[in-house]
C-alpha cells in the first residue's frame, strides 16, 4: 500500500515536470512575441518569423527594421538575417534631424566659386582683405599673386609638353631645350635665319600665318625659341637701357621665359615695330583667331596683375587647340587654367 502511494507521488512529480517543461517554451514565446510587438513588429510579421524559423533572439538584438517585409518569404536564407538587420539599422534615418554644422558663410562663398581649389582655402582666407570679392580672391591666389614674384620658385612641370607653365613662380633649368623643333623659314615666317618652335607649335603657326595671308594680312615672327643664355643677355641689356623696374614688367628673368619652351612666338606685322603692333588690324585678327590654331594671347590687357607682365599684343603661346579655345572663351589667363585643370584636377 505504502509502495503504491509512493509510485503515485513519483508519477505526479514527473507529470508536473513534464507540464512545466511544456509550459516554459509557451511562456517564453509569449514573452518574445510581446517584446517583438513592443519593438514595432505586427502580429502578421511576428507569425512569419516563427513560420520561417527566424532566430527571434537575433531579431530582438537589433532595433526595429522598417524594411523587414522584404525578407519575409520562404526563399530567404536565414543565415543572412543578422547581416540584413545590421544593414537595415545602419541606414535607419535618425528620428531627430541633426542640425548641420555651421559653416563660415565666407567659406561657403569661396567654395561656390567656379575655380575654387580646396587645398588653397587657408591661402584664400589669409588673402582676404575684406574688399576683394570671393571670385577675385580665388582667381588671384590660384595665380599665386599672394606670393611675391620670384620669391617662392619651383621647377616647371615638364610632363605635358604643350602645357608647361613658366612664369615668375615656375622656371626651366639652364640646360632645358625643347626636344623636337622645326624652323620658321626666314622672310616667310620669321625675320631670323634660325628661328625655331616645337614641331607641333611650328606647324600650327605656319597654318595660322598662311591663313592670315589669305585675308590680306602680313604676320611675321620676330622672336621664337630663346635659350637661357639669350634670355639672360636680353634681360641684363634691358636693365642697362631701361632700368630694373621697367625690365621686370617687360622681360622674364633667365629660366623664367616661355620662349625657352619653344612654344612662344612674338608676332608682328611686317614692317611694324612690336610696340606699334597693337594698333594694327593684324593684331585684332590674331587676338580673335589665334585660339583656332592652338595659340593664346599670353599677356592680355587688363590681366597684368595676374600674369606679372605689361600687355604684350605680340606674344603668343601655343597650348593646343582645346585648351586655347577654353582659355579664349572663358577669358582667363594660362595661370588660372593651369592651377585648376593641371595642378588640381590633374587633367593635363
Ligand atoms: N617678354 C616675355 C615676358 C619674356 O621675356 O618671356
Ligand atoms: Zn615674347
Amino acid at each position: 500500500m505504502k509502495k503504491k502511494r509512493k509510485l503515485n507521488k513519483n508519477f505526479k512529480l514527473i507529470l508536473l515536470i513534464i507540464i512545466v517543461l511544456l509550459i516554459i517554451p509557451v511562456i517564453y514565446n509569449i514573452i518574445s512575441k510581446n517584446k517583438l510587438k513592443t519593438k514595432g513588429y505586427t502580429n502578421e510579421q511576428i507569425n512569419k518569423f516563427y513560420d520561417l524559423s527566424f532566430d527571434i533572439n537575433t531579431i530582438l538584438e537589433y532595433d526595429f527594421c522598417n524594411d523587414i517585409d522584404q525578407i519575409l518569404n520562404k526563399d530567404y536564407n536565414k543565415d543572412n538575417l543578422e547581416t540584413y538587420l545590421k544593414k537595415c539599422n545602419e541606414i535607419k534615418t535618425p528620428d531627430v534631424q541633426q542640425p548641420e554644422e555651421q559653416k563660415d558663410p565666407f567659406v561657403v562663398k569661396l567654395e561656390q566659386e567656379r575655380y575654387y581649389i580646396p587645398y588653397n582655402l587657408q591661402r584664400y582666407l589669409n588673402y582676404n582683405d575684406g574688399i576683394k570679392t570671393p571670385e577675385e580672391i580665388v582667381r588671384e591666389v590660384n595665380c599665386n599673386i599672394d606670393k611675391v614674384f620670384y620669391t617662392d620658385i619651383k621647377p616647371a612641370d615638364l610632363k605635358n609638353k604643350n602645357l608647361i607653365l613658366v612664369n615668375k613662380y615656375y622656371y626651366l633649368d639652364k640646360n632645358y631645350k625643347p626636344e623636337e623643333t622645326k624652323i620658321l623659314t626666314q622672310n616667310i615666317y620669321s625675320y631670323w635665319t634660325n628661328a625655331v618652335l616645337t614641331k607641333e607649335a611650328q606647324e600650327a603657326y605656319v597654318k595660322m600665318v598662311d591663313d592670315s595671308r589669305k585675308m590680306g594680312y602680313s604676320l611675321i615672327d620676330t622672336s621664337a625659341y630663346r635659350s637661357y643664355d639669350t634670355q639672360e643677355y636680353l634681360f641684363n641689356n634691358y636693365i642697362k637701357e631701361n632700368g630694373l623696374e621697367w625690365t621686370l614688367k617687360t622681360s622674364a628673368k633667365p629660366g623664367h621665359s616661355e620662349h625657352q619652351t619653344g612654344l612662344a612666338t612674338d608676332i608682328v606685322k611686317v614692317g611694324v615695330s612690336m610696340y606699334d603692333f597693337g594698333t594694327t588690324r593684324e593684331s585684332e585678327w590674331l587676338k580673335e583667331n589665334a585660339y583656332k590654331y592652338g595659340f593664346i594671347l599670353r599677356y592680355p590687357k587688363g590681366k597684368e596683375y595676374l600674369t606679372g607682365y605689361d600687355y604684350e599684343p605680340w606674344h603668343y603661346r601655343y597650348v593646343g587647340k582645346d585648351v586655347a579655345k577654353y582659355i579664349y572663351e572663358n577669358d582667363i589667363v594660362f595661370e588660372e587654367y593651369f592651377a585648376y585643370f593641371c595642378e588640381y584636377k590633374k587633367e593635363c
